[in-house]
């Protein structure tokens, strides 16, 4: 009880010990690492997330860990990483991305991709899975699309997240965005109160860590890219890098939903607005 009081007090002086210098750094190595924009309006998040990370290394501040992170190749750096990500995610999550792609972008591709060839959707930047699952459902509920190879690409820099996408097991407070139905059909109960995503649903899946900022393992051109929630984070220059990237991997007639609060402006002769915040490579 005693040690805990003692600890409190060490991680309460830390709060009050990151030096604006000290902040800085962990700015720009955030930058470097993952094109992350860490705003100033971020640094009470960070200096409470970093002190459990003081904790577990049993650092004394904030400056001996800007020392660990900045060193290349520190087993602390994914670590460091999943904690300067936001993962706020939900299924249906912006509910008329998955009309659109129901009603008017699978049929699409469908009729553009002849089969046996797979239909190849992206999730970039997947947080915890409930986009790819949401797409994989969506996949399941589409008449053009159902009995077709569909193959849903899951990446996120943040290794946990990738992992509980793999895993695709939720409480019942992460699938509040699915409706009796699906959760039914699609989720069965588990001994320890969650619940598992079906493995006709999970067999969609190829989950992988990826910063979107190294080279991406993609051989082929991919016919959906959902990339949401994602480029808020980034500095315009990482924005404009990676939306040249997507251009790169798709082909004309291809699709790319953004989060409703990003946009494509400046990139008009590589798409073509669709819908809101839906576009299609031209
Ligand atoms: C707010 S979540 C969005 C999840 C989902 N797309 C949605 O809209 O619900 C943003 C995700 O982007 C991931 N992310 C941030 N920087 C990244 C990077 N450089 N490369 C890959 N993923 C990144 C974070 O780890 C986080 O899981």
């Amino acid at each position: 009880m005693q040690r805990n009081s003692a600890q409190k007090l060490v991680n309460d002086d830390h709060h009050d010990t990151m030096s604006d210098e000290v902040f800085r750094g962990f700015q720009r190595i955030a930058l470097e690492q993952t094109g992350i924009e860490l705003a100033d309006g971020k640094r009470a998040m960070i200096v409470n997330r970093f002190s459990r990370r003081l904790g577990a290394l049993g650092l004394s501040c904030f400056e001996e860990y800007l020392k660990v992170v900045a060193q290349p190749g520190h087993p602390e750096a994914s670590e460091f990483i999943d904690t300067v990500t936001t993962n706020l995610t939900y299924f249906y999550r912006e509910p008329h991305h998955f009309e659109v792609l129901k009603n008017t972008v699978l049929p699409a591709i469908a009729k553009r991709v002849t089969a046996p060839t797979p239909i190849r959707i992206w999730s970039a930047g997947c947080s915890s899975g409930a986009e790819p699952y949401t797409l994989a459902i969506v996949a399941n509920e589409t008449a053009q699309v159902k009995d077709r190879p569909v193959r849903i690409l899951c990446t996120d820099i943040d290794t946990k997240m990738v992992e509980s996408t793999h895993q695709g097991r939720y409480t019942a407070e992460q699938l509040r965005g699915l409706n009796d139905e699906r959760k039914k059909l699609w989720f069965s109960p588990t001994a320890s109160g969650r619940y598992q995503a079906d493995e006709k649903l999970r067999s969609l899946l190829i989950c992988k860590q990826l910063n979107l900022f190294d080279s991406w393992p993609i051989k082929n051109e991919v016919d959906v890219i959902m990339c949401r929630n994602v480029l808020i984070y980034f500095n315009p220059s990482y924005q404009k890098k990676l939306l040249q990237g997507f251009a790169k991997v798709q082909k004309p007639g291809a699709y790319l939903f953004l989060g409703h609060s990003e946009t494509l402006e400046g990139f008009s002769d590589t798409y073509r607005r669709i819908d809101n915040t839906v576009y299609e490579r031209i």
